[in-house]
């Protein structure tokens, strides 16, 4: 059975949110403490990557592993080893440059930093707050020889990265908390810093209903909404069918940059087209909080 919840469902809409809190009414003050921050965040910060940074603030104070979407140890290392298997599965090899784009406490990076040649992750992260649980989950994980760029930044026009430089570009549960000026920033710079037969794997929060968000923090949107922005970028974009398979309640898009003359899917484009592969997934599913849904 899918793990993904009924997509067309609506979770800004009113009588959404009253039949989930007669079901859970332990998340109703939760989710009151969250519209609260979100009025004050909201009223000091009018810009989106202002105003998601001051949630990071807040939220790693709280928690560092909550901040990135994991609610214990367990789901935390679930969910890097669910990244770092699917990118596995799907030809990631150590000399490869990657550049992951919203790498949080490196929950899947210190994975991919151990797998890597040195020097050759890049982290980059709108939170100095998380990148300071980065840096911890770095010498936690004995991983300082393999020196990983761990970056904060401010937008996603990747001005201070070279062209044609990353293999892989990887984006988990980002997109989840973007409005779209963020998702098309990123999407009109992307294909400068990939490397000829590179991709660009993101997650995001899918509707089949009408798009929508819950404060300002969780976004819904439809395939075909990304896809299409993609390609007014000259981009491919395809659906990752095979990551419906896993325990995650997000969807996976990945992003080529059409070669001269050819498709995405010509066979010198290490995992684009290929077929959905067995994965070595996280037995416990970090399931979706309706109020907040899992990252
Ligand atoms: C739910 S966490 C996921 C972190 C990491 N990708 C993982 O899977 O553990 C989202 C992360 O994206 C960062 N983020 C949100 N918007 C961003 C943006 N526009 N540019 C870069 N990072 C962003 C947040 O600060 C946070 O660390």
């Amino acid at each position: 059975m899918s793990p993904h919840a009924d997509p067309t469902r609506n979770r800004a809409e009113l009588g959404h949110k009253l039949r989930y809190a007669a079901r859970h009414p332990g998340r109703i003050a939760p989710h009151v403490r969250r519209t609260a921050r979100d009025l004050w965040l909201r009223a000091r910060h009018r810009d989106h990557v202002a105003y998601y940074r001051a949630v990071m603030a807040s939220d790693a104070a709280r928690d560092p592993r909550a901040a990135v979407g994991s609610r214990n140890d367990e789901r935390w290392l679930a969910l890097g080893a669910m990244q770092f298997d699917y990118l596995l599965a799907h030809g990631l090899r150590p000399e490869h440059r990657m550049l992951e784009v919203g790498c949080g406490n490196l929950r899947a990076g210190w994975r991919f930093i151990d797998h890597l040649d040195s020097g050759h992750y890049y982290g980059i992260d709108i939170s100095p707050d998380i990148l300071v649980h980065a840096k911890r989950t770095l010498v936690e994980r004995g991983l300082q020889a393999k020196l990983p760029h761990l970056t904060l930044t401010d937008d996603l026009t990747f001005d201070f990265l070279p062209d044609a430089h990353f293999d892989v570009v990887h984006a988990h549960s980002v997109f989840s908390h973007s409005p779209p000026g963020v998702i098309d920033q990123c999407l009109a710079h992307v294909g400068r810093v990939l490397r000829p037969g590179g991709w660009f794997d993101f997650t995001f929060d899918r509707t089949e209903g009408r798009e929508h968000q819950v404060l300002r923090e969780d976004f819904y949107y439809r395939t075909e909404t990304l896809t299409a922005l993609a390609a007014s970028h000259g981009l491919e974009a395809a659906f990752m069918t095979d990551w419906e398979e896993l325990p995650h309640g997000q969807s996976k898009i990945r992003v080529t940059r059409p070669a001269t003359g050819r498709t995405s899917r010509t066979p010198d484009r290490p995992g684009v087209g290929r077929p959905a592969t067995g994965h070595d997934g996280p037995a416990q599913a970090d399931g979706p909080d309706p109020g907040h849904p899992d990252g």
